[in-house]
């Protein structure tokens, strides 16, 4: 698999770790639209290989689909990745790219719908929940079909920075688990 990200990456590291020694998968590629983002420093300490596409790069498809096949990329996830992903690569890898979200979609997702700003809406809103939606990624925002989700309670005292504490624990848990289980379940794709 390839993982996508744009910033700090703990999700991404929590992946590679999971992932170090087991016999069917592996994370083969770290990519980031931003060449500063911490994550892909963590990559280079995991011995994996980095690559920085910012958004013009991504408008030469041929460029970009043969990155991901030299590494032989058969599956996607998104860790925090910020940016819109282009038609032709979602196409490439039909419900092979996953994205967790920092909410119970179909509530609080969609567009600038990401990081803090969730936990900041979901605590404004008076939720008494909050949570963790694993999904496939179609061409809308956090729209494609659910795989899993985990709730956790927000409390009283709660600020969207307790908030985010207790969903990345959710995230970290289950995460690499469900994507292990849907791969393992769905193999052999070839890409399009
Ligand atoms: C995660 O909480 C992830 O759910 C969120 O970004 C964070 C990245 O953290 N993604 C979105 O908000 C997507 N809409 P990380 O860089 O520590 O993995």
């Amino acid at each position: 698999m390839a993982i996508l990200a744009s910033g700090s990456g703990s999700n991404a590291a929590n992946f590679m770790v999971y992932f170090r020694n087991h016999p069917r998968i592996s994370v083969s590629l770290v990519v980031s639209n931003n060449a500063s983002a911490y994550v892909l420093e963590r990559a280079c300490k995991e011995g994996i290989p980095t690559a920085v596409l910012p958004g013009p790069a991504w408008e030469e498809p041929r460029q970009v689909l043969s990155l991901f096949d030299r590494y032989g990329i058969t599956a996607v996830v998104l860790a925090g990745y910020m940016r819109l992903l282009p038609p032709y690569f979602i196409n490439k890898y039909p419900d092979r790219i996953f994205n967790i979200h920092p909410a119970l979609l179909p509530g609080f997702g969609g567009k600038g719908m990401y990081g803090m700003h969730v936990h900041r809406t979901v605590i404004a809103a008076g939720e008494k929940q909050s949570g963790i939606t694993i999904h496939l990624v179609n061409e809308r925002y956090d729209q494609g079909p659910i795989l899993f989700q985990a709730t956790v309670e927000v409390e009283p005292g709660d600020t969207p920075e307790t908030l985010a504490a207790k969903v990345q624990k959710l995230e970290h848990k289950h995460y690499p688990k469900t994507i292990e289980t849907h791969l393992l379940n769905n193999p052999n794709h070839t890409p399009a």
